[in-house]
């Protein structure tokens, strides 16, 4: 069913549609073509990156980070139970144990005062992911991953070009991961990005996104054929892709700009409201420059939650919920054995609402959105 005002709705921010013709004129809309190189080195640059690879997802830059680690049966990666699938499942594919972690109350972010309990000898990994681009409590994470050996993965799934003491997330592990979904700031269907910030992943990393082979060594002159020289898969996304997204990632200001004021307004319009009501609105702490990825309300309950969401579409407006607690899910409690322990996480996930949010929300879409959220306690 179409909403009058829809959850989520794709758009053009500049010459996606040019840049997509050029890619055919071109007579190269395969990967790693002229606009993959330019999306990969735009975000070397912004982000002072050694190595960007477009990936065809961050579900697969998230496999490719469990295969450059050299994950295996019997290791464990400590991971949030508030989180998409892939945060876990990449893992898990290749035999590994995820460990729960619960999340903070005010960040929706892993909580990083329980994670040395949940270190062992066999934790291989960290995996912190930046809920709604609001960046986790990386010094301290980076700490205890030091003191234990233990390499970081930070699914930045929603947080491109947000920053955490002046540094941009998804920069500060091993590798971070990027998404180009339909639903994300940046978009071009289905896409994403492996930020390889350790350089010493990288040779490798070029031959898993190139189904196990050597081609890039040999494009690169360095090998006079390719073959098969590793494990690997098909990870390139297709130059057509890539010239959409960097329409986008040009336009990156523009598209920034327009979603701090749909954030602002929503805060703005909400914080009386929410105080009178008992409903709590994000909270972004100091030294966190968030993305604007989205915008939440913590209802007081699981009863008002579904009560607004209908309430809403009474009036034609799509609000969702989030995630499910992974470690409660069918999966979670096989692989995990279903010992964490995370009441924050199923608190949250009963009770958080995420508005209509994307790029060209107009004002008076977004008007008719906080009107009818302020008439449902009426
Ligand atoms: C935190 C997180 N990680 C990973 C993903 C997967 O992204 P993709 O759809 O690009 O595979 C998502 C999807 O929204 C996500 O929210």
């Amino acid at each position: 069913m179409a909403y009058k005002i829809p959850f989520n709705k794709p758009g053009l921010a500049g010459d996606e549609l040019r840049y997509v013709q050029e890619a055919i004129q071109d007579g190269h809309i395969s990967g790693d073509g002229r606009f993959t190189k330019k999306c990969e080195s735009l975000l070397e640059q912004t982000l002072g990156v050694p190595r960007v690879l477009l990936t065809t997802s961050c579900t697969h830059a998230l496999e490719m980070a469990a295969l450059l680690l050299d994950i295996q049966p019997g290791d464990e990666v400590i991971v949030p139970s508030f989180t998409f699938v892939s945060t876990v499942n990449a893992f898990v594919l290749r035999g590994a144990r995820p460990v729960f972690v619960d999340i903070r109350p005010d960040t929706l972010n892993m909580d990083e005062g329980r994670l040395e309990e949940l270190i062992g000898p066999q934790t291989k990994a960290i995996v912190p992911v930046h809920y709604a681009g609001v960046a986790c409590e990386m010094d301290e994470i980076l700490r205890i991953a030091e003191r234990h050996g233990v390499q970081i993965v930070e699914d930045n799934a929603h947080g491109l070009f947000a920053q955490y003491n002046g540094k941009y997330t998804g920069t500060l592990g091993a590798l971070g991961t990027q998404s180009f979904h339909e639903t994300k700031n940046f978009m071009c269907g289905e896409g994403g990005a492996l930020l390889i910030n350790d350089p010493a992943l990288l040779e490798r990393a070029l031959v898993l996104r190139e189904k196990g082979t050597n081609r890039n060594r040999f494009f690169r002159g360095q090998v006079d054929k390719y073959t098969w020289v590793d494990v690997g898969s098909s990870y390139v996304p297709s130059d057509l892709l890539a010239a959409f997204l960097y329409g986008q990632l040009e336009a990156r200001d523009r598209i920034q700009c327009a979603r701090q004021r749909i954030w602002n307004k929503y805060r703005q319009s909400l914080g009386e409201w929410a105080e009178r009501h008992g409903v709590r609105l994000p909270i972004v702490p100091q030294g966190c420059d968030q993305s604007y990825h989205m915008f939440y309300l913590l209802m007081p309950s699981l009863e008002e939650r579904q009560g607004l969401i209908a309430h809403l579409k009474d009036r034609d407006i799509l609000s969702v919920f989030h995630y499910v607690p992974l470690h409660l899910s069918e999966m979670g409690i096989a692989w995990a054995g279903g010992a964490a322990d995370c009441p924050v996480t199923v608190d949250v996930s009963d009770r958080l609402l995420r508005l209509p949010f994307y790029n060209d929300l107009s004002e008076k879409e977004q008007c008719d959105v906080v009107d009818a959220i302020l008439s449902f306690y009426r």
